[in-house]
């Protein structure tokens, strides 16, 4: 028997930056400030990355590019990294990434790349918790609740069948 299953997903989308809640504002202004520091000469393309962790601690990151194209690491890698290092007992809760040109921040809200996704769908694993996904442009943010919506039918150590702590 062949079924055709449909997968659907929700999202919120914001207007105006003043619709936020607080906490959400604080995080994409952490990620603005973390995208300034990208080091992405060959792009030109900085991503800002924050995370807030169930402490109550911010934790930034920006992409850092590389001659040798694929050594570079995006933003949000690069955030999750950071914060598995040094807070590894913490569980991050929410995740916003913006981006910027060199004409400022994009109008257009940011998307995860697969990778980023995949990294993203490991740490939920890892600490047992959804991270509250902030995509933020200039004129839009959506809020997405999991990456389970971004990166549905995913690939996680339920598939490996292993037991781990
Ligand atoms: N980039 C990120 O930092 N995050 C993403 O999810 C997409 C892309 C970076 C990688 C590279 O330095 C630049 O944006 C252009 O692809």
């Amino acid at each position: 028997m062949i079924r055709t299953n449909n997968i659907a997903f929700s999202y919120r989308e914001y207007e105006k930056t003043e619709e936020l809640e607080s906490d959400t504002m604080e995080l994409i202004i952490a990620a603005r400030k973390a995208a300034l520091t990208a080091y992405a000469p060959y792009s030109k393309f900085k991503v800002g990355a924050s995370v807030r962790l169930t402490s109550g601690i911010i934790i930034t990151g920006a992409n850092v590019e590389n001659a040798a194209f694929p050594c570079g690491i995006c933003a949000e890698r690069s955030v999750l990294s950071n914060s598995i290092s040094n807070y590894p007992e913490d569980k991050p809760i929410a995740l916003a990434i913006v981006s910027m040109t060199e004409d400022g921040l994009t109008n257009d809200f940011p998307s995860p790349c697969g990778s980023c996704r995949q990294v993203i769908s490991e740490e939920e694993s890892r600490t047992g918790n959804k991270i509250k996904i902030i995509l933020s442009g200039k004129n839009k943010t959506l809020i997405i609740d999991g990456i389970g919506s971004l990166l549905p039918l995913q690939f996680n150590r339920e598939n490996l069948k292993i037991n781990l702590p």
